[in-house]
């Protein structure tokens, strides 16, 4: 969906107005300039069961982060994003917590987890935890309760369809191989809603009880000092329960089916009121939808969230209807560069974005929007290291992609653990589709590609762990590693180290007006970044091939602040996958 309605327009333009009279603005005023330390951190996602594992079990675990503490502060990065590491069975790899308020034992204990927030608190690290509030697992002890009886008192924290109604009102399940989101529950006679896996059940946030509970164990973390939360799924939270039927032409579109329940802003602006207003947490929701959608949950005046992270870019090149088949013929970058300008110009005036090509939703980035091939490794990592670290948004950075990590293209679906992939698998194959075309685009695009471990040196395992790991080390960790790297002052995590001090020092990469520069270049992603007269110039080539751009900008005199390359060019023509950022 778009801007629809001139009151849209009108409200923005009477918000820039607004900003301009506002005192203690730069002369750019309409550019959102509040200074916030969410707004100037880079976040780096640790994936925790990927990470390092201590003891030997093939699970990265909370020891094996403290032991790279001080690796992870080598980066330079402000703040991490841990996955969930709570109590779970473990079949959505912990986005199925049975006890919030406890740590797996895979992952450590809870004197584990104060010795690793305390490290990070020490070396000036924030961290963000993973908050799943849409579900639980059925593992859980409410849900263990409320499948017993209706009468339990923990019947209404989830949402059920009573069978005497006959059939639910259809719902889309994500994770389901019927893709039908309603399980029945023979004790209590009665349906109960699941948008993810069945073993993942809607939580009722109709119930005050329910909200009221977690509220309290979300406080419980800020007691202990975490410094924010990543929201898993928050958009679904509410939903309407008189369970209108789903338009006819409803193919699971999440965006507008699910993500706008009726009390969706209402429930996140009493959390507001009831734990985030009383700390110093910041908060980054995953929201599904259009700008319109999206500009709640982070527009200041509504008391709600920090930061929210969108998918329309994330999501392309894809063909449609189809689950992330990847289209042969690539996507537009056009296209592409149209929706981050329109996504920065959402946050101009109120809110702010993010920033990412990867997470552990997603395969890796170099696979997906650079170039894996031996000789274009270092240099599209470099360039998409670049292009996040220079956007007006917080960026989130997934670990390993700082060493350039490629997707590991499973070749067999017994290779792969993933939940989706799984799901989805099964689909093609009860539609009798082609399951070899199926798992040849799963290479590009599953889950399982983001979710290989850390590939630390050349020992065995890639130093990841002395047993079994989880999932296979990608067999290129004899060469792609952070040890070799470490020792090369070119290596891309040296890039990534320069390209995070390189936005420390020049505040223009933060909050600087953005401006996109030769939009209709189907190669090259340019723009510049403006605060305070200082102006910067990004050229990022996304094609294999030399490319020339021509943003009207003289260069001769521009100065290189970065370059993936020896030597930077002066006159707009760039080499395969070249990066640089000129002050002018
Ligand atoms: C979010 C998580 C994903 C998880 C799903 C269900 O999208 O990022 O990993 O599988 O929610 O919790």
């Amino acid at each position: 969906m778009r801007f629809q309605s001139n009151i849209v327009i009108g409200l923005l333009f009477a918000a820039v107005l607004f900003s301009c009279k506002t005192k203690n603005k730069p002369a750019e005023a309409a550019i959102s300039t509040e200074r916030k330390w969410w707004k100037e951190a880079t976040v780096y996602q640790i994936y925790p069961r990927s990470f390092k594992d201590s003891d030997g079990d093939g699970v990265g675990d909370i020891k094996g982060i403290i032991s790279k503490l001080d690796y992870i502060k080598s980066l330079g990065i402000d703040a991490v994003w841990l996955n969930p590491i709570y109590s779970s069975p473990q079949k959505d790899n912990g986005y199925d917590i049975s006890d919030y308020e406890n740590i797996h034992p895979q992952f450590g204990n809870m004197a584990d987890f104060d010795v690793m927030l305390k490290g990070f608190h020490e070396r000036g690290i924030k961290v963000m935890m993973d908050m799943v509030l849409n579900h639980c697992s059925d593992e859980h002890r409410w849900f263990q309760e409320a499948k017993k009886s209706r009468n339990s008192p923990y019947y209404n924290y989830f949402h059920w369809w009573p069978a005497e109604k006959g059939e639910p009102p259809y719902r889309w399940s994500i994770f389901d191989e019927k893709a039908y989101g309603w399980e029945f529950n023979k004790a209590t006679n009665s349906y109960y809603l699941h948008y993810f896996a069945d073993f993942q059940p809607d939580l009722n946030w109709e119930n005050p009880a329910l909200r009221q509970d977690i509220y309290k164990m979300m406080r419980m973390w800020c007691d202990k000092g975490v410094d924010g939360f990543r929201m898993d799924a928050l958009a679904f939270i509410s939903k309407d329960t008189t369970w209108p039927p789903l338009p006819k032409e409803y193919n699971g579109n999440w965006g507008l089916y699910y993500a706008s329940g009726p009390q969706l802003h209402d429930y996140i602006q009493e959390m507001n009121r009831e734990v985030l207003s009383k700390y110093d947490v910041a908060t980054v929701a995953e929201a599904m939808g259009d700008v319109t959608r999206v500009k709640k949950f982070v527009d200041e005046d509504r008391k709600e969230l920090n930061m929210a992270y969108h998918f329309e870019a994330i999501d392309f090149g894809y063909l449609p209807g189809e689950y992330k088949m990847p289209n042969p013929k690539g996507y537009d970058l056009v296209e592409w560069k149209k929706v981050y300008n329109k996504w920065d110009s959402a946050f101009t005036d109120k809110g702010w974005g993010t920033m990412y090509l990867a997470n552990h939703d997603q395969p890796r980035m170099l696979t997906r929007w650079g170039n894996d091939a031996a000789e274009f490794r270092e240099y599209s990592s470099k360039m998409l290291t670049t292009l996040i670290l220079s956007m007006r948004a917080t960026p989130y950075y997934y670990f390993g992609d700082e060493i350039g990590m490629s997707n590991i293209k499973f070749d067999k679906v017994e290779q792969y653990n993933d939940v989706e992939l799984l799901t989805n698998y099964a689909q093609v194959k009860a539609k009798g589709g082609d399951l070899k075309r199926f798992l040849e685009g799963m290479k590009i695009s599953s889950r399982d590609n983001g979710r290989t471990p850390m590939q630390w040196d050349t020992t065995i395992n890639s130093g990841f762990s002395n047993g079994k790991p989880w999932l296979p080390v990608n067999g290129n960790y004899t060469t792609i590693n952070a040890a070799v790297q470490e020792k090369d002052p070119n290596s891309v995590l040296n890039y990534f180290r320069k390209m995070i001090k390189l936005r420390k020092e020049n505040e223009a990469l933060i909050y600087g007006k953005f401006t996109l520069a030769d939009a209709a270049n189907p190669d090259v992603f340019a723009y510049s970044r403006e605060l305070n007269g200082k102006k910067l110039l990004v050229l990022l080539n996304f094609k294999r091939i030399a490319a020339k751009t021509n943003t009207g900008i003289n260069l001769s005199k521009a100065k290189v602040l970065i370059s993936n390359y020896t030597t930077a060019s002066l006159d707009g023509s760039l080499k395969p996958y070249e990066a640089v950022i000129y002050e002018l």
